[in-house]
């Protein structure tokens, strides 16, 4: 059980402190948000699922040569994660057209992007995490051009890790989001890999297995996370 203060609540996680000061806890939550926080529900075991599907997205790039700050899983809703100062800029790897890129540029969902098509969204919930360019991360200073080429060469080579990962377990990895941090002044993967934070599409029946489902009321969301967590650690 957790015995550490916390030291941030978020909408799906909750951070406390380790006896380490070096390391921090990630507690996950069945709390779901979407639309910036102004649709709120739960998703009954989300927290379970997402730190045991995390946990094996992690070790398979950590296996592959990318750095994450993940370092044991301690129980069914904890991670022992690394303590790493965050990157305020969410960044989002496309393999297929689909939500906000759909709307955005009024687009038809479900067509391939070759080459994958890499975003930057500035994590700020006042601003609603607005889509940014390169030149806006620099004059927020958000991260040095050094960090943000780094950044998009760490995320590619995780879309090319998990993409084959997906495709063997029958599902199309079609977008996702990673958030970057630093650690001992090297970047390092942070946050999740989960349902919440990808769009999974199962190959055969195009149907959603992530929390597309939640967002747009699709039903049946508690089955794809259950779904999504036999195909990736079953
Ligand atoms: P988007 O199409 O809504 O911009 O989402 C792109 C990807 O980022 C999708 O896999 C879901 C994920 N995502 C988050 O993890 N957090 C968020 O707040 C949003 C809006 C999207």
């Amino acid at each position: 059980m957790v015995t550490g203060t916390l030291i941030y609540e978020g909408k799906a996680k909750k951070l406390f402190t380790t006896g380490h000061p070096d390391e921090v806890l990630q507690y996950f939550k069945d709390d779901a948000t979407a639309f910036n926080a102004q649709k709120r529900g739960t998703i009954l075991d989300k927290g379970i699922i997402n730190n045991k599907v995390s946990e094996r997205l992690f070790r398979l790039l950590e296996e592959n040569g990318v750095p994450t700050h993940f370092v044991e899983r301690k129980s069914d809703r904890e991670m022992l994660t690394k303590k790493v100062t965050i990157v305020p800029v969410e960044v989002v790897v496309r393999n297929v057209i689909a939500g906000s890129l759909a709307k955005r540029l009024g687009l038809k969902e479900g067509e391939a992007i070759q080459p994958p098509i890499v975003e930057w969204y500035y994590k700020n919930d006042a601003l609603g995490d607005p889509l940014i360019a390169d030149e806006h991360v620099r004059l927020l200073k958000l991260a040095t051009p050094e960090q943000m080429a780094e950044i998009k060469g760490l995320a590619l080579k995780v879309n090319s890790v998990l993409q084959p990962f997906f495709a063997e377990r029958r599902m199309v990895l079609v977008d996702f989001k990673l958030e970057f941090g630093v650690h001992n002044g090297r970047l390092i993967l942070a946050d999740e890999i989960s349902p919440d934070t990808c769009r999974f599409w199962d190959q055969a029946t195009r149907e959603s297995m992530d929390k597309d489902r939640f967002r747009k009321d699709l039903g049946k969301i508690e089955e794809a996370y259950q779904e999504v967590l036999k195909r990736v650690c079953g």
